[in-house]
């Protein structure tokens, strides 16, 4: 088998075992400096608790939960992994057909769409599990079927389907209903009039053209003018970027292939968004450029930008840089959320990666993932930096954010980084 067993059995383990087993060197703490929506706080508002997140809507009704009852992502982590549950199906409920497909439509509960396809046309279907539009014919019992949807993990130990009756996602009624609309896909193979419907025949879109075009990517300019500014105002100190760095970020030549990097001044792993922070707060007096503030994704925009067409050349080598990597592989395979889902279940190819997830191919880790950001998303107009994308990706897992400069996130992030070693950077990027 490949890692994944290794770094699932790890995983299996309870969050204090795997701080233990992956750190060489002990994580010291780290108070964030990012702006308040990076974590996303808790706050009462007219008498209801909500999340303070991104202003970028619509954010699904996952956004509106507080969702800390699942695991999170912090080395801290003290919630274990659900254990598997082996669950008999309730006699006194009698499966309702329309119910069940009402329920596996239900993008909002849990998209079983968006992992198979089935016999109605549905947009977006994808095909990260089988395609069941023949499930029927297989003649599973509605025993097994419930406990396959109640928890697959105890028929398939390495499953990467979410447990989801033990995660509380569907109550076990609704299970039932799930089973006996699953029981009517059956009969000829089905003819779509779209091809698009179904991922086998969907046409792939060949993305948005050239991202370091400037007439095709609006984020050059921003970040352009944004560090033009950013390199003139002075801190509470009179100093400015200037200052020190003269001729501004163009001057800033490689500078972003050495990033992520164990940083000795602040004891821990950081990418260049990390560090711009407590840099400028010691520097010039004041964090004026807080983590996954505009200015300071556009001013580690345009310093990536000077590096353009470099490979990247992390120095791997340090004891410090070789634990942070296998605590970031820890985390990537790490099983966390509401649906007990890892990185790796979406972003390799023995899992999801390559796949279809709804309407969205999945990408790889092996691609790189990590040299085009930040990035431009054209759907919200605006640069995210990676932090924001790894919450993002996370928010549907149904799991509460750490804060956007963590020292989890930047070793995840040099974790994605490892596979883009003597790869070239090609910042911003250019996505929906
Ligand atoms: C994130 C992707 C994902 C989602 C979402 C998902 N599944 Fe799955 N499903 C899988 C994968 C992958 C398998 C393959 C079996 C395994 O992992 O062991 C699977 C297998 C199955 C099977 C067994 C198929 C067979 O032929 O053995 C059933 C039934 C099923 N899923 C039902 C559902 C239902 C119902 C939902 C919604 C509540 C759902 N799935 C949501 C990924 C997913
Ligand atoms: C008082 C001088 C001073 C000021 C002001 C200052 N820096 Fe620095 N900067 C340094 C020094 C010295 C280093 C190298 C030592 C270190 O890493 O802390 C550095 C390192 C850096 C690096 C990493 C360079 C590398 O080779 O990896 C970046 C990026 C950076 N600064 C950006 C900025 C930005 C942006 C500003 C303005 C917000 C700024 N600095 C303000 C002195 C300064
Ligand atoms: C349930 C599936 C799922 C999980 C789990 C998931 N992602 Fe993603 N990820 C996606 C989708 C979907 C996209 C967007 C694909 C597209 O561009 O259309 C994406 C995109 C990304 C991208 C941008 C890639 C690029 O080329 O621009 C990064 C980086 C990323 N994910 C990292 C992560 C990390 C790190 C984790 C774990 C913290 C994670 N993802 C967990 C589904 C997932």
């Amino acid at each position: 088998m490949h890692q994944w067993t290794s770094w699932r059995s790890v995983a299996i383990a309870t969050g204090a075992a795997l701080i233990v087993a992956a750190c060489a060197t002990a994580v010291p703490e780290w108070t964030s400096q990012a702006i308040k929506e990076s974590a996303a706080p808790l706050e009462m508002k007219d008498g209801k608790q909500v999340q303070i997140r991104y202003n970028e809507g619509p954010y699904s009704p996952f956004a509106a939960i507080d969702w800390s009852k699942y695991r999170t992502y912090a080395y801290n982590e003290t919630i274990p992994q659900p254990p598997v549950v082996k669950a008999a199906m309730p006699k006194d409920v009698k499966g309702d057909v329309e119910k069940g497909k009402k329920l596996f439509q239900n993008r909002n509960k849990a998209p079983c769409t968006g992992c198979h396809v089935v016999r109605e046309d549905i947009w977006p279907m994808g095909n990260v599990g089988p395609n069941l539009s023949h499930f029927a014919e297989k003649k599973f019992k509605d025993e097994f079927v419930y406990q396959m949807i109640y928890d697959m993990r105890s028929v398939n130990e390495d499953s990467h389907m979410p447990p989801w009756g033990t995660s509380g996602a569907f109550t076990p009624e609704e299970i039932v209903h799930l089973v006996a609309y699953l029981q009517t896909q059956k009969g000829p193979d089905v003819k779509r009039k779209d091809p698009n419907i179904d991922p086998s025949t969907r046409y792939v879109s060949e993305g948005f053209g050239d991202n370091l075009d400037p007439t095709n990517n609006p984020a050059i300019a921003m970040a352009e003018s944004a560090a033009a500014k950013v390199w003139k105002k002075a801190g509470p100190n009179g100093k400015t970027c200037e200052s020190c760095h003269a001729g501004g970020p163009a001057k800033m030549i490689g500078v972003a292939t050495k990033w992520p990097l164990f940083a000795k001044t602040y004891n821990r792993t950081m990418a260049i968004e990390d560090f711009l922070g407590p840099h400028s707060k010691d520097t010039m007096g004041a964090n004026l450029l807080p983590a996954q503030g505009t200015d300071n994704i556009l001013t580690a925009t345009a310093i990536k930008m000077a590096s353009n067409g470099m490979n990247q050349n992390i120095d791997m080598s340090s004891p410090e840089m070789k634990a942070a990597l296998e605590r970031g592989k820890g985390s990537f395979y790490n099983r966390v959320g509401q649906r007990n889902h890892a990185c790796a279940d979406c972003h390799t190819p023995e899992r999801g990666g390559g796949h279809f997830l709804g309407g969205r191919l999945l990408p790889q880790v092996s691609m790189p993932m990590n040299l085009h950001f930040p990035t431009y998303r054209t759907n919200f107009a605006k640069v995210w930096d990676i932090r924001k994308r790894f919450q993002w990706c996370t928010l549907p897992l149904g799991m509460n954010f750490i804060p956007g400069d963590s020292i989890e996130y930047a070793e995840l992030e040099l974790y994605l980084a490892s596979f883009g070693q003597g790869k070239p950077l090609r910042v911003p990027g250019l996505g929906h």
